[in-house]
């Protein structure tokens, strides 16, 4: 996957099951936790941009692991994809949709999992030309049998479920047509970087492995 070459949201969501949901507080953290993924067979990563230091934490991957494919996470302006690019993410996933976001990441070279939780969000998204999109929160708006009843009228449309998501109820979701991977923090818990336990997030990426279609 060529750092060069301009991703599409398919290819985010079809390199593996499980796209983690990152958290990062402290830019030392940052390549520790992507090598921790990576060895545990995961690259495609979203560093969610919640923290001062997020942005920093995507450059910090983006240039020191190439083998990784790092995105932003909780984009929800124009701002945030322009800075997301400037960081070097290839990917953006945000938590509901504007046309402003997704033109943005459009005009950056970002590919875009835009957040819809409603049928006419699911509309406006197919409006301006996505129709990959992240379903948030997924096991509270309607988990499994939301997903069931988008299948009819939005037949040409790709899930990824996030918010909720567990080792557990994913293989539910993943076993349903529209959905392509599933989104989640169960693999990259709080606690890590604190205690250094790199090798549980291994273990848990590694888990995820059993959910391939
Ligand atoms: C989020 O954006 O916080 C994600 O949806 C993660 O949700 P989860 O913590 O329930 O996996």
């Amino acid at each position: 996957m060529n750092a060069t070459t301009p991703l599409t949201a398919l290819q985010v969501m079809q390199d593996a099951p499980v796209i983690p949901v990152i958290v990062l507080n402290d830019v030392a953290h940052a390549v520790p936790m992507a090598r921790a993924l990576l060895a545990g067979g995961i690259r495609m990563l979203e560093v969610t941009l919640r923290t001062p230091q997020a942005l920093a934490c995507i450059e910090a991957i983006a240039r020191e692991l190439p083998e990784a494919v790092v995105g932003a996470g909780t984009v929800r302006s124009v701002a945030d994809a322009q800075a997301a690019a400037k960081a070097g993410a290839r990917f953006a996933v945000s938590p509901g949709y504007t046309s402003a976001v997704g033109q943005a990441c459009r005009d950056a070279g970002l590919a875009l999992l835009p957040g819809v939780a409603t049928a006419s969000e699911i509309m406006r998204a197919c409006e301006d030309g996505f129709t990959e999109l992240k379903f948030f929160p997924a096991v509270q708006a309607g988990g499994v049998a939301m997903l069931k009843a988008w299948a009819g009228p939005f037949f040409d449309v790709k899930f990824c479920p996030t918010g909720g998501l567990t080792l557990q109820n994913a293989p539910d979701f993943l076993a349903l047509g529209n959905v392509v991977c599933v989104g989640g923090s169960w693999l990259v818990p709080a606690n890590v970087p604190e205690s250094g336990d790199w090798g549980r997030v291994t273990r848990l990426a590694m888990e995820t492995q059993v959910l391939r279609k």
